[in-house]
């Protein structure tokens, strides 16, 4: 519901966004009724005069009944949220689709290195595309990252897609995403990394099919040396 107010770019966004909304709307409702129920109790059994205050244990069952129901309903709400959690956890970060193309992030103090894997579709060969700060994509393809540090713990994250993973120094972190939107969004570091995580910006554009298949062209000098097919 939330997607239909903030922008949203990915396959598994709505999956998040309806998370968090179940969340926010079955503990904001339990917190509205509480704080209700505890301040009409205040007002209607305030002090009054020549009323003495009484002395309550809560060992009488009947008493009993307004902490321990409570307490199973929250239980129950929690298996709920946890149920609801684990399943999205599984599709978004457990399960890993088959991908049509991998690219690499690298991050360091203080910008992203994004390695595309050029004409060939590989990575780790000499037409690969080496950008810092932008990282191209193609809308409706399944990616594989994989995600480096060269020094400290910084985050990737892509509010639109719902994405954010932590990057750690001597670790390869493998995920996943697939763009539903063609446009250009920020991407942004989300874990302290020293005085210019604030500096740490950069940018995922997303691109149709023809568009993609151009700027890997523009960008691959040695195919087009070779009068590769545009
Ligand atoms: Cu990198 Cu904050």
């Amino acid at each position: 519901m939330i997607s239909k107010y903030v922008e949203s770019a990915s396959s598994f966004a709505g999956d998040i966004d309806h998370l968090i909304w179940l969340v926010t709307v079955i503990v904001g409702f339990w917190f509205f009724l509480a704080e209700g129920v505890l301040f009409y109790f205040i007002l209607r059994y305030t002090a009054q005069d020549g009323v003495k205050g009484q002395y309550i244990t809560g060992e009488d069952p009947k008493q009993k009944r307004w902490v321990a129901w409570p307490h199973y309903l929250t239980l129950l709400f929690d298996v709920w949220i946890i149920i609801a959690a684990i399943t999205v956890w599984q599709h978004v970060k457990q399960a890993m689709p088959q991908a049509d193309s991998t690219v690499r992030i690298i991050a360091q103090q203080w910008a992203w290195t994004f390695v595309h894997p050029g004409p060939d579709g590989k990575l780790d060969t000499p037409d690969d595309i080496k950008l810092v700060d932008e990282l191209h994509v193609e809308k409706g393809k399944t990616y594989h990252f994989e995600l480096q540090s060269r020094d400290v713990l910084h985050s990737f994250s892509v509010p639109v897609f719902r994405l954010k993973q932590d990057a750690i120094p001597g670790r390869t972190i493998r995920g996943w995403f697939k763009a539903t939107m063609a446009g250009g969004f920020d991407i942004q570091c989300t874990e302290i990394c020293g005085i210019g995580h604030a500096l740490m910006p950069a940018r995922i554009l997303i691109e149709n099919h023809e568009d993609q298949a151009a700027w890997v062209m523009s960008k691959s000098p040695a195919a087009a040396a070779t009068g590769g097919t545009p």
